[in-house]
């Protein structure tokens, strides 16, 4: 840029949130104007009390959003590391973090925490497990049980991570929500055996959120757990493992789990998929979703959108978002990328029409073709539709034109079998997901299975009743 002698600029210095002294570098300037040469007094008129006293408002204010956009692109570049090292060995792990953070942000808002808590509740979902980036990677990705001696050095990851994030960060009090993620309520936890309300509320609501995101989410040594499985087991280690009055609080989360929420966007970090439509073909992208101050990007874990994409190719562009068990998704327009980063001008959300959540997956099996059968998990059902997921395996394209039958599957009934057609797909991390119209189903059919959902979730309440 050509500055001429008359126009006056005035720096804003940055204040890099690792440095312990005062950093004089210049992050950005601020215009003030094209002063004519002859004033002569220019610096005088700037320096004149509202001029300066805005000045410094106008400084700070920038300095806070920069140091925050500073901190989050830490954050991320962290969490890309250690998912990097996870997903060598276990592609499931890396939506780990992303989902302890919004589990607990969500039973946070259910304690009626408020909203300062409920973002470092957050946060220090997101960065529990950071401590890991210590540990040898033959520990972490090791097929099979630990030895004593391993566990031991596992089990430091936890003080770690409070150090990283009280190092890095400077965040004091997320620190010490870290630091005890893994004690538990009866004292038997890591690192201080602290007991009870002797653990930060935080540190108990992660604990938790880590325990049934573990048993929710497929990894690559076990299959997901159900519903059932989890409250069954949160039940179990009330007042033991558990704070009794969390575990109440998730259970009632995970009965209600197929409510819509409304403030998908609300949190700064998310992990979510792109679909994007080109001329040529559609690119499945995962990453995180974040937030400025002024709106949204996209940043791909592995994709470079400057050398794979032309942007005349671009079609339409959806982001799913996995959020409490629900599925969300939206179109996007976006003015322009970088590298691996997409800048987001305009959000539209899409509802899936027609359909709601049921509580736990139903089992059910897709016929190809009289030789072929795949096991499916359906998650969302309604009158006209319905949508589910595959895990790793993927329906050939020659198929999904075809008119396909699907059985249902209920535990000790009937199973029922629809007819119908592929109409959507979309992959999530490992899942293929596809949204199934029937066709030639009769209104008998459909009634007679609603009348299945809801006496298994009659069931379902009737058994936790019973127990709590
Ligand atoms: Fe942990
Ligand atoms: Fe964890």
């Amino acid at each position: 840029m050509n500055i001429s002698s008359s126009e006056v600029l005035i720096p804003i210095l940055g204040n890099y949130m690792n440095s312990k002294e005062d950093s004089t570098d210049v992050i950005a300037s601020i215009y003030i104007g094209n002063f004519s040469k002859n004033t002569n007094s220019t610096i005088d008129n700037i320096n004149q009390g509202e001029i300066y006293h805005r000045m410094c408002k106008i400084q700070n204010l920038y300095q806070s959003i920069y140091l925050s956009h500073q901190r989050e692109k830490t954050m991320l570049n962290l969490l890309n590391v250690l998912s990097e090292i996870v997903s060598d060995n276990d592609p499931c792990g890396v939506l780990h973090p992303y989902h302890v953070a919004n589990i607990s942000k969500e039973i946070g808002k259910a304690l009626r925490l408020d909203d300062i808590t409920l973002k470092q509740i957050y946060i220090a979902g997101l960065l529990h497990d950071i401590g890991k980036l210590y540990i040898d990677n033959s520990i972490l990705n090791k097929e099979g049980a630990l030895t004593e001696d391993e566990f031991e050095i596992v089990k430091k990851h936890s003080v770690y991570g409070a150090n990283i994030v009280k190092d890095v960060f400077g965040l004091d009090d997320i620190s010490v929500l870290v630091k005890y993620h893994h004690e538990r309520y009866d004292g038997t936890g890591y690192p201080n055996e602290l007991t009870g309300e002797q653990i930060p509320l935080g540190s108990r609501i992660l604990c938790l959120a880590d325990s049934v995101d573990a048993m929710l989410s497929p990894r690559i040594y076990k299959e997901p757990r159900n519903v059932e499985f989890v409250i069954g087991e949160l039940l179990k280690n009330r007042s033991k493992q558990f704070d009794a009055k969390i575990v109440d609080v998730m259970i009632n989360m995970l009965l209600k789990a197929n409510e819509e929420t409304t403030d998908i966007l609300s949190d700064t970090i998310i992990w979510s998929t792109l679909t994007m439509y080109t001329t040529k073909t559609v690119y499945s992208i995962e990453g995180t979703l974040g937030k400025y101050d002024f709106g949204y990007y996209f940043k791909a874990n592995k994709f470079n959108f400057s050398t794979e994409i032309n942007k005349d190719e671009i079609r339409t562009i959806n982001l799913y978002i996995n959020k409490n068990n629900n599925m969300y998704c939206y179109e996007l327009k976006s003015d322009y990328y970088e590298n691996n980063t997409l800048h987001i001008s305009s959000f539209d959300y899409i509802p899936f029409l027609d359909s709601f959540n049921i509580l736990w997956n139903l089992d059910g099996i897709l016929n190809l073709n009289s030789l072929e059968n795949l096991d499916i998990n359906i998650y969302k059902i309604g009158g006209s539709r319905l949508m589910f997921y595959i895990d790793k395996k993927q329906i050939k394209e020659d198929i999904i034109d075809n008119i396909l039958s699907l059985e249902v599957y209920f535990k000790g009934k009937e199973n029922i079998l629809l007819t119908g057609k592929i109409v959507n797909t979309f992959k999530v991390g490992n899942k293929n997901h596809y949204e199934f119209l029937y066709i030639n189903t009769s209104d008998v059919v459909i009634d007679h299975l609603f009348k299945n959902i809801f006496s298994k979730q009659m069931e379902l309440r009737r058994f936790i009743t019973k127990i709590i």
